[in-house]
């Protein structure tokens, strides 16, 4: 099969389209024969093994243990493990191709990924294979913020920083569907886009502090972590409650080696006494049942994937250059078939 093959750490640039043999299926896993797949950030941290502490937590120490890059994928199944009962060859499937953590490989820019079942959800009808490639991650990411550990209820006030990028995106959407006044903060251009998606209010981070404005709010989701917890609690309300998602760019801000994992302990140990933050729950939900509540959510209509770009597989590296920039609106997807 042709593939995107990362043989060390490094650029974009050093990833190549090859022809390789498909994967191997384990008994809980399915043999997906990829039609879309997307980018997000740990993507490039993982081609790129920043930070470090990567290396060491499952995405392998001297080069990628998996050669593949890429967790998010739609497409159909071509085989299915002896343990598999929920799906059959010919099933028309949307998840992630990993268990777990983000930080590794997930062998999604190939024609042909083994995943596992549990990672896996029937695709929407009306969905094309390219939306719904577009929603895994960032959408369980916005799930796991608004609702997870934001605990939104219809009615509340939510703030979304960073609403134009590939969670907030989602994170607009989900809040509204959980009833809530929105608020989308980002740059000006996005602002049409955000408040397209559902927002009820939009700010100008460029124009406008949200930590320093006479507004409070149930809960801020913040994906850019710009501003310290001590600044942004100004804007919550006394039950309020902060969820950051973090964002990092490890050149400029030297976090190389930890990434925002200092900062996430910090908050973690602040949450002992600190009712306006979640409580630490290592205990993630079962990804079968976070795609469970996106799916109904797709089939509803209450969240549309925001697609800014559309590369071929063999534009990978490309695709992945232009997520690091910064510029996109939304979500990257690569068409595997095209
Ligand atoms: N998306 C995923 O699936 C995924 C997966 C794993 C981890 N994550 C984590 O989540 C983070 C965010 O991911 P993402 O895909 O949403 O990134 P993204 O697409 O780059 O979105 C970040 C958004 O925040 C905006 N922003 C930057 N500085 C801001 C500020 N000071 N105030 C308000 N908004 C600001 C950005 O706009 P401009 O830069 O254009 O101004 C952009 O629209 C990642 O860095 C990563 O740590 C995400």
């Amino acid at each position: 099969m042709n593939a995107i093959v990362q043989h060390s750490y490094g650029s974009p640039d050093q990833l190549k389209f090859e022809e390789i043999d498909p994967p191997v299926v384990e008994d809980d896993e399915v043999l997906v024969r990829v039609h879309a797949a997307s980018i997000h950030p740990d993507v490039w941290h993982v081609v790129r093994g920043l930070p470090y502490i990567l290396r060491f937590t499952g995405a392998g120490i001297l080069k990628p243990k998996n050669p593949i890059p890429g967790t998010d994928v739609a497409g159909r199944v071509e085989a299915v493990g002896e343990n598999v009962t929920k799906f059959m060859p010919g099933d028309d499937v949307f998840g992630e191709t990993i268990r777990g953590q983000q930080w590794t490989n997930g062998g999604a820019y190939a024609e042909y990924v083994s995943a596992p079942a549990e990672a896996l959800a029937p695709k929407p009808a009306d969905l094309t294979f390219e939306a719904a490639a577009a929603v895994p991650t960032s959408g369980l990411i916005a799930l796991q913020g608004v609702h997870y550990q934001g605990q939104v209820q219809s009615g509340q006030t939510v703030l979304i920083n960073g609403a134009g990028g590939g969670v907030g995106t989602f994170a607009v959407q989900i809040a509204k569907a959980y009833g809530a006044d929105v608020t989308g903060v980002d740059r000006a251009e996005k602002l049409n886009m955000i408040q397209s998606l559902g927002a009820d209010h939009v700010l100008d981070y460029t124009r406008e502090d949200y930590t320093q404005g006479n507004e409070r709010y149930d809960l801020i989701v913040d994906i850019p972590g710009n501003r310290s917890f001590s600044a942004c609690r100004r804007a919550l309300t006394p039950e309020g409650k902060y969820v950051l998602i973090g964002h990092d760019h490890y050149d400029a801000m030297g976090r190389r080696v930890f990434g925002s994992i200092p900062r996430f302990i910090k908050l973690m140990l602040l949450s002992i006494k600190e009712s306006q933050l979640p409580e630490t729950d290592f205990a993630t939900p079962p990804k079968r049942d976070s795609m469970a509540i996106l799916s109904n959510f797709l089939k509803s209509g209450d969240i549309t994937p925001n697609i800014d770009k559309t590369y071929p597989l063999s534009e990978v590296p490309e695709a992945i250059r232009d997520l690091e920039s910064q510029r996109v609106r939304g979500k990257i997807v690569v068409n595997v078939m095209g």
